[in-house]
């Protein structure tokens, strides 16, 4: 494999601590050496007023393969994300059918390694068919190569099964990621329970079906020691209930996504389906919790919960869309522009959102730049100015909230195990 040398980049890496311009070089798919590099090397990538960070980490995609390929394929999700400046993916298993089996993980797995573009990782389901009521052979699923479990898109309502997962989960290593909302409270809520709901007259999901969820599965983790991820916290009270799990040294983790960190509920104004997400958009202030969470640490990572959708599926009423956004093309310059660009988050705390924080709630040795560990690289040009255009997405979805936004910072260069990929 050629040796790639990127010279005069900003190298961020939080894992290590470091930001300084400086060159670093790769060799044997590799990362060799950070610093002053003389040796030649076969390929040269002037990174000069560039930043040179790890390939970023998306714990939350969906990929719709099996079953939904017109909506995305695990090869035009994976070249989305590369196109995002994402090196490694963990595709949700509320396919048709669902992962829910060893030899499912084992199809993901090959279709990404086919793709040959981004690290693709399978979550497996917690329970058969994603139905609740029967727990999956996780054992065998995690030595399939599963990164995680989850039933995303539905939460294990039965408190009993989700302890016995959890202490499953425990012996494999893996997390449990959960998606924390109750359907007896959410009932047939298409956005946030509030005055715009009202006004709108559409029917509303209340913060405590997040929250009352969240609290449970904090509860069961803490008694058997299971492994917890919190995925796509919403609420302000969300983002309470794990700072306070976390205090008390719960080993818990979570996420939140671009659009929850940007939107609020007004957005839904005018029918907007692309509004239309679960769990719903919420206030200003919950938008502030979420921020806040990310700013200290409470919410680890930052996950696009990229959702593809058929165009018919969003074309319609409201309350009959279909709940998600694509994500994997807009979250690092949406971010880079709303929390980067107006001072709130630096850029090395943005990128650890995005690289070791994630790896390390999935227990993974990605998102750093430390000699020896594999090159999945982004080199971002943080002035870059776009417009986004859904229309040329990569990604075979076009339901973004953000088509026609200004942004400013785009991938420019992404390498995956020492490759350079096309962006
Ligand atoms: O908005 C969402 N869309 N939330 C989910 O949990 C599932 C996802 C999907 O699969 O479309």
């Amino acid at each position: 494999m050629a040796d790639i040398l990127i010279k005069n980049g900003r190298v961020i890496c939080p894992d290590q601590g470091l930001d300084e311009v400086a060159d670093l070089l790769i060799t044997d798919g590799r990362i060799a050496t950070i610093g002053a590099v003389r040796e030649p090397a076969h390929e040269v990538i002037d990174a000069a007023g560039k930043i040179v960070c790890p390939g970023l980490i998306d714990m939350h995609v969906h990929l719709r393969e099996p079953g939904d390929c017109d909506e995305e394929t695990i090869a035009t999700g994976s070249a989305a994300a590369i196109a995002g400046g994402f090196t490694t993916i963990v595709a949700m298993p509320n396919t048709d059918p669902p992962i829910d089996n060893p030899a499912a993980a084992e199809y993901v797995i090959n279709k990404g390694r086919q793709a040959n573009l981004a690290n693709v990782l399978p979550a497996g389901a917690i329970t058969l068919g994603r139905e609740g009521t029967e727990l999956t052979e996780m054992g065998l699923i995690s030595l399939a190569g599963a990164a995680a479990f989850t039933d995303d898109g539905s939460w294990v309502t039965s408190a009993g099964l989700m302890a016995k997962a959890l202490k499953y989960a425990k012996l494999t290593g893996l997390p449990i990621m959960s998606h924390c909302e109750d359907p007896s409270l959410a009932g047939n809520g298409v956005m946030n329970a509030g005055r715009a709901a009202a006004e709108l007259g559409l029917a509303g999901t209340p913060v405590s079906a997040e929250e009352t969820a969240i609290a449970r599965d904090i509860i069961l983790a803490h008694e058997t020691g299971g492994r917890l991820h919190v995925t796509h916290v919403s609420t302000a009270g969300g983002v309470e209930l794990i700072r306070r799990a976390k205090e008390r040294g719960d080993n818990i983790t979570a996420d939140a996504t671009p659009h929850h960190l940007t939107l609020t509920e007004e957005f839904a104004r005018g029918y907007n389906t692309n509004a239309r997400v679960n769990p719903p958009l919420r206030t200003k202030a919950d938008v502030d919790a979420l921020r806040a969470g990310i700013k200290d640490g409470t919410i680890d990572a930052i996950a696009s919960d990229h959702a593809p959708h058929a165009p018919q599926e969003k074309a319609c009423e409201f309350d009959k869309a279909a709940p998600g956004v694509v994500g994997l093309e807009t979250t690092l310059s949406m971010l880079a522009a709303k929390l980067v660009g107006t001072d709130f988050l630096t850029w090395p705390e943005l990128i650890a959102a995005l690289t070791i924080r994630p790896a390390r709630a999935l227990g993974i040795a990605k998102g750093t730049l430390r000699p020896g560990a594999d090159a999945d690289i982004v080199v971002i040009d943080p002035a870059a100015e776009w417009i986004i255009d859904s229309a040329r997405f990569v990604s075979r979805g076009r339901n973004c909230p953000f088509d026609g936004m200004s942004v400013v910072g785009r991938a420019e260069v992404v390498i995956a195990g020492g490759a350079i990929k096309d962006v």
